[in-house]
């Protein structure tokens, strides 16, 4: 089986645009491949440096994956930071990637831009940690001969840095020491619409967050904003926000009688929101009571990660083995294993 890897970073609360966007699509992919997938919290350590805001994150992530139905048996599941290797290669790698090829990483170069726009040094608020991002990024992924990466569009560049790097590398030795991996983009994927219209992101500030209890939920839905038309009037389904979000959570039955009502007329938004709560709520019910329950016994997510990262440490140090005996680091020829 190929050699399916991501990483999560756990800078925020999983909200349903996650969840259609990255974890449905991910599970689903878990079930045709080799998965390894990680809680890329020392890449979180960038931009969250409150410790209890960072433990949060991470128990939360963790519990939400877990909730959404990643299953650890079948799955490697584990947390970066447990698999001290990925330091190790990142040092490795370090030493073939060029500051310039660092220098064009699309997320560095806006802060860059915006500085300069803003007449500020260029490098401010730049930390070593954000410009080494991709070296970091590379080493999740060749520590464990990766095939694909699956990812969002903006994050393909790091996937492609991951694959030069390791270019450079095989080259250098004229040995296929590491797998060159490829970013997958699940182009199906569906762009979730936020609660003003615009795409669900946490940068707009517009999301449902997966598991927010049941009164909540419902008075966000109540929140999506909508035109001005009456209850008589006859509605469009299709430029609606409110059937657009519908569609991600029904059956076609459901949906075709809810655009019924929309084209008849007669039906108000406040109505299509009720019943938009109703089967949100269903989907979200059964993955926010598995999320209590988890969040509830850190220990046990903390046991679940432990043990995956046991397992993930046995691929990261073989990797590391053939690489420094390859580089020169070991005297003595071990027998390979
Ligand atoms: N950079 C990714 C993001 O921001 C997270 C990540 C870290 C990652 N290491 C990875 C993704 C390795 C894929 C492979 O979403």
């Amino acid at each position: 089986m190929k050699i399916a890897l991501t990483g999560i970073k756990p800078t925020g609360n999983l909200h349903i645009g996650n969840y259609f966007g990255a974890i449905k699509p991910a599970l689903e992919l878990s079930k045709k491949y080799a998965a390894r997938y990680f809680i890329a919290d020392y890449h979180a350590l960038n931009s969250v440096k409150n410790p209890e805001e960072l433990r949060r994150y991470i128990l939360e992530v963790s519990a939400g994956w877990l909730a959404a139905g990643l299953n650890p048996e079948t799955l490697l599941f584990y947390r970066q930071s447990s698999v001290p290797e990925t330091f190790e290669l990142a040092t490795i790698l370090a030493a073939f990637t060029p500051k310039g090829l660092m220098n064009r990483a699309h997320a560095y170069k806006a802060i860059v831009q915006t500085n300069i726009e803003k007449a500020e040094d260029p490098d401010a608020g730049v930390n070593m940690g954000l410009f080494t991002y991709p070296i970091l990024m590379a080493a999740d992924i060749l520590l464990f001969d990766s095939d694909i990466v699956p990812v969002g569009r903006d994050q393909t560049q790091h996937v492609e840095m991951a694959a030069d790097i390791a270019a450079a590398v095989n080259f250098n030795y004229k040995q296929d020491l590491l797998k060159i991996p490829q970013a997958l983009v699940q182009e199906s994927v569906a762009i979730v619409p936020g609660l003003d219209g615009r795409k669900m992101s946490k940068s707009y500030g517009n999301t449902i967050p997966l598991f927010v209890p049941e009164k909540q939920l419902r008075k966000l839905i109540m929140r999506i904003t909508t035109n001005s038309q009456g209850v008589e009037e006859p509605k469009d389904p299709d430029s609606s926000q409110i059937f657009l979000l519908y569609k991600l959570f029904s059956s076609s039955e459901e949906q075709e009688s809810l655009a019924a009502s929309y084209r008849a007329g007669g039906m108000g938004w406040g109505e299509a929101k009720e019943e938009l709560f109703r089967v949100v709520n269903r989907e979200l019910s059964p993955l926010r009571e598995r999320f209590d329950s988890l969040i509830a016994d850190p220990e046990k997510i903390e046991e679940i990660l432990s043990s995956g990262a046991e397992k993930a440490r046995v691929i990261a140090k073989n990797t590391i083995k053939r690489l420094q005996e390859a580089i020169g680091l070991n005297f003595k020829k071990s027998s390979r294993g």
